[in-house]
Order: structure tokens, then C-alpha cells, then sequence
């Protein structure tokens, strides 16, 4: 339960060696949030991850979760919030896949799609109902602006984002009134290690810069976030090119 003044006591994250979701936990971590779950697959990193938070004081937990796994989802989670319950769930896993590859080898396209738009179904749907059931609490959903339009670079995980940004928008509206709040952001080109080595784009951004706008968005109640905040206005101008335009502006 959120304390008086508001701040978060609980985070769980999905995804939890995600670089930007890290920065969000440091973040809170700093500022009273005391017990912390990563959900992830094992690894040093993510053993690196809960060390590194624990420095910030908070209590923290890791839970095998595999986001392809999606049978899995109920046991892990329910026991998570069978530990207490959760103010802010995190929804941070996902993977670029290698468009040009993919296009070639249709299963590991399948395989973008089942992590980054199943996975997030079945285990979104899990949280939101825990959330639910407890009467309070947010769904963080880090949906991306490669949703927003299709680019001939990246349309099969674009294809995920927009499914995943639908799917969690639907969710927040079924949510309302229950005392969960489900959040969307959409941040542009993000220096993550999912981006590592890739070109920098306009508008870039880190880590540190949407978590910020994660937790002003938390603040403020609100449904979508775009990072940074001046996507919004460039992707309501993007959304209505001809497509022949378009084409021509998305090419790197
Ligand atoms: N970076 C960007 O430019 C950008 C922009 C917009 C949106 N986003 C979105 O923001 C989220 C976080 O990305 P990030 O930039 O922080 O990248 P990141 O550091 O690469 O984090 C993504 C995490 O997803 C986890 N993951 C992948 N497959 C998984 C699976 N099957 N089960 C559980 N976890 C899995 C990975 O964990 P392990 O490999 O350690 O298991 C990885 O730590 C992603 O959804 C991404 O699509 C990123």
C-alpha cells in the first residue's frame, strides 16, 4: 500500500534485468520504495541487478519468469502477491528481434510476437486481476512508438508494440473504476542494451529520462506517457503522411 504521502512501497517488475526498468527501481528505490521483485529468467544479471538495488536499501526478491512461458505466469506471479501486495507492476520485458532475419525465419518472428504481445497478454491479465483483487494499484506498460506506424526497418516488432499498446489501453478502460490504474508509455529510441551499437535517432533519450517520466506519470494519474513528451505532437503529424511520404521520412 502506497504510504500517506504517496509514495510507492512495492514495485514488481517483469522483465527485471530490463536497463529501464532498472533506472525506474533505482529511482523509487531512492525514494522509499522498500520491497522490490524482479520477475525474470535467471541470470548473473539479473543476481547483479537485485544486488545492485539492494545497495539503495530496499528488500529485494527475484521470481523465475519467463514472459514466452505464458502457462507458467499464474503460479509465479500469484505467489509474488500471495507475498504482499504490490503498489506498481513494471511491464518492462522485451526483444528487438533482427528484422532482416526474421523476415527469413518465420518461427523466430513467432518467437518476437509470443514474448514481447503473448507473453505480455497472459501475464498483464495476471497482474491486473491480482491488482484487482487487492483493490489498489498500477500496471506500467512500456508499450513503444514503433507501435505507433508501421516502418519497413522494424515492422515485426512494431507489429508487437501496437498489439501490446491496444491490448493494455482495453485493459486500463476495463480496469477503471476498480482502483487499478493501467499506464502506457511510449518512449522513442531509448540508449539501452536493446539498442546498443544501433544509430541514434532525433529525439533520443535514457534510461534515467523515462523513468522520470514514468514516476511524473504515476504522480499524475496518467493513461499515456510519450517519452520524451514531444513524441506525442510529432507522431500525431507522422500518423497522417501518405504512406509513399512516409516511406521516404521512416528511411534510415
Ligand atoms: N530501448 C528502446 O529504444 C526502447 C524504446 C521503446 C520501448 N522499449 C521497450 O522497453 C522495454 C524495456 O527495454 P529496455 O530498453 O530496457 O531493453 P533491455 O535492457 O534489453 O530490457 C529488455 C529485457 O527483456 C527481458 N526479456 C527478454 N525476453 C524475455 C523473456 N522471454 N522473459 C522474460 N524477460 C525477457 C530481457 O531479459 P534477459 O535477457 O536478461 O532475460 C531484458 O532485460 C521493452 O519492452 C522494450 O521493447 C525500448
Amino acid at each position: 500500500m502506497k504510504d500517506a504521502l504517496g509514495s510507492v512501497q512495492s514495485l514488481l517488475i517483469l522483465g527485471g534485468t530490463s536497463d529501464i526498468a532498472l533506472a525506474t527501481a533505482r529511482r523509487m528505490a531512492t525514494d522509499k520504495t522498500r520491497r522490490i521483485v524482479l520477475a525474470a529468467r535467471p541470470s548473473e544479471r539479473l543476481d547483479a541487478a537485485a544486488q545492485d538495488l539492494r545497495a539503495f536499501g530496499a528488500e529485494v526478491d527475484t521470481v523465475a519468469f519467463d514472459a514466452s512461458e505464458v502457462e507458467s505466469h499464474e503460479k509465479a506471479l500469484g505467489e509474488v502477491f500471495a507475498n504482499g501486495d504490490i503498489d506498481v507492476v513494471l511491464l518492462a520485458f522485451g526483444v528487438l528481434g533482427d528484422q532482416a532475419a526474421d523476415e527469413q525465419d518465420p518461427v523466430a518472428a513467432a518467437r518476437v510476437a509470443q514474448t514481447n504481445y503473448v507473453g505480455a497478454v497472459a501475464s498483464g491479465l495476471v497482474c491486473a486481476n491480482a491488482l484487482k483483487k487487492q483493490g489498489h494499484g498500477a500496471l506500467v506498460v512500456l508499450s513503444s512508438v514503433a507501435g505507433e506506424r508501421a516502418r519497413r526497418d522494424n515492422f515485426i516488432y512494431g507489429s508487437t508494440k501496437a498489439g501490446l499498446d491496444t491490448f493494455a489501453q482495453g485493459l486500463g478502460d476495463a480496469m477503471h473504476g476498480s482502483g487499478v490504474h493501467v499506464m502506457v508509455v511510449r518512449p522513442g529510441f531509448v540508449e539501452t542494451k536493446m539498442t546498443a551499437g544501433m544509430e541514434k535517432v532525433p529525439f533520443s533519450t535514457t534510461p534515467d529520462a523515462v523513468a522520470d517520466a514514468i514516476i511524473a506519470g504515476l504522480r499524475r494519474g496518467s493513461e499515456i506517457v510519450w517519452v520524451p513528451a514531444a513524441l506525442r505532437y510529432v507522431f500525431s503529424g507522422l500518423r497522417h503522411l501518405p504512406r509513399p511520404l512516409f516511406r521516404k521520412v521512416a528511411k534510415r
